[in-house]
């Protein structure tokens, strides 16, 4: 006798999946493909900036001298070429005593959150982050249940006092920083916070996450030291620090290479996560980084990268200050990616950022309202604009919109 089985059976998620949404970014997104569209939404670089001829040199060198390694499996840690290379690209940022077993690569940042959250989070654990923060972090430790806690935030990066009020209340699992050039905020956390954070670390024993793809692209002075390269001042504090870096802002998101440095036993039960995930990152994207990192192009790479958006990042708050004058307040961006707004309401203008989003759309400009950047308490006069994909005209001119939507 054959058996039938219903057509459409019903398919059961992992009750995990209640904790998270598709993002309200995403849903904006959808608009983005009308035409002529200036769009200050995406969190990406210039696809303008990248440096094809250094990638395509890299590529060739590592088919040409590494193809069995380049195309073959990989080591889950990472290609040892790259994390020689990215050991040496973090001394001479001032972190020393890195020895290239002292990171792994990880599939873009994004995955060394991700394995963060796999390695640290029980459904139930607090997590300190930044009020606001990045998106994709929310949603990604939400799903491992965190119960997340939003520490504030100014143009100086979090609020330290707060900060140490809430560990002490919450002893969260750990705390989760952008301090440098943060994503949405912009901001920049001093280096009398930095070290303060450090200080934090070692007091409530608490562990410190340091998430860091823009602090390469600074505008003027470099900002101050990574909390990684300043945890030799704090005694106690390196055993308590995760740093997680990443070539997507400064040369390419496509090549997906990020890494993190962290203790060691965090480190071995990360990477035996990242066996069960993706088992390496690719090898191909790695010795091809590799390549490019000892070919000596990246300085060069940097300095173009910091001009372009120096620029940007000035036209757009020049713009701002012209065309939405006092009905808008943000702190001019020393680097990274975006500018970080909050409407005042002045003269009875509009006071709501998803409001302006759907009015600006409709004058052809588009931007991230900032409420679901908040874990909690959400600031709704908050907007997130971009300064990297639209070159100086057309930021003029999205602005010029934005001021007339208003
Ligand atoms: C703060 C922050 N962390 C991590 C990432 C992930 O970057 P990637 O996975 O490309 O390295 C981003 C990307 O937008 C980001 O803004």
């Amino acid at each position: 006798m054959s058996q039938s089985f219903p057509l459409f059976a019903p398919l059961q998620f992992a009750d995990r999946l209640r904790n998270v949404e598709t993002s309200a970014i995403r849903e904006l997104f959808k608009l983005l493909g009308k035409p002529g569209i200036i769009s200050f939404a995406g969190g990406f670089p210039d696809s303008a900036m990248f440096d094809v001829d250094g990638i395509r040199e890299a590529v060739n060198a590592a088919l040409t001298h590494e193809p069995g390694a380049a195309l073959q499996y990989g080591a889950t840690e990472g290609y040892n070429p790259l994390r020689e290379q990215l050991a040496s690209f973090m001394a001479s940022k001032g972190v020393r005593n890195l020895a290239p077993e002292g990171l792994i690569v990880t599939t873009g940042s994004q995955q060394g959150l991700d394995l963060l959250g796999k390695t640290l989070i029980n459904p139930g654990d607090k997590v300190i982050v930044e009020g606001p923060t990045f998106l994709a972090t929310i949603q990604c430790f939400r799903l491992y249940g965190a119960e997340l806690i939003s520490a504030p935030i100014d143009g100086d990066g979090v609020n330290t006092d707060t900060l140490e009020q809430l560990i002490a209340e919450h002893q969260p699992k750990f705390v989760y920083l952008i301090p440098t050039f943060g994503n949405p905020s912009g901001a920049l956390l001093s280096l009398e916070r930095r070290k303060r954070v450090l200080a934090l670390a070692v007091k409530y024993n608490t562990l410190i996450v340091e998430d860091d793809p823009y602090g390469d692209l600074y505008f003027g002075d470099a900002p101050p030291p990574s909390m990684l390269a300043l945890s030799d001042s704090v005694p106690g504090s390196r055993d308590l620090l995760v740093h997680c870096g990443s070539l997507s802002k400064v040369l390419s998101p496509g090549l997906r290479v990020g890494w993190m440095i962290a203790p060691p036993v965090l480190l071995a039960n990360a990477t035996m996560c990242k066996q069960f995930s993706d088992a390496h990152t690719s090898t191909f994207a790695q010795a091809t980084a590799a390549q490019y990192l000892q070919s000596g192009r990246m300085p060069g790479t940097l300095d173009k990268v910091r001009r372009v958006y120096a620029e940007r990042a000035q036209a757009m708050g020049d713009g701002l200050r012209q065309h939405l004058g006092d009905a808008v307040e943000f702190v001019q961006p020393q680097g990274g990616l975006f500018v970080w707004a909050r409407l005042t309401g002045a003269g009875g203008k509009l006071s709501n950022g998803n409001d302006l989003a759907k009015r600006a759309i409709e004058k052809g400009v588009a931007f991230v309202p900032g409420a679901p950047f908040y874990c909690a308490n959400p600031d709704m006069a908050t907007l997130r604009l971009s300064f990297a994909t639209a070159d100086v005209a057309k930021i003029a001119e999205g602005i010029e919109r934005l001021g007339a939507a208003l």
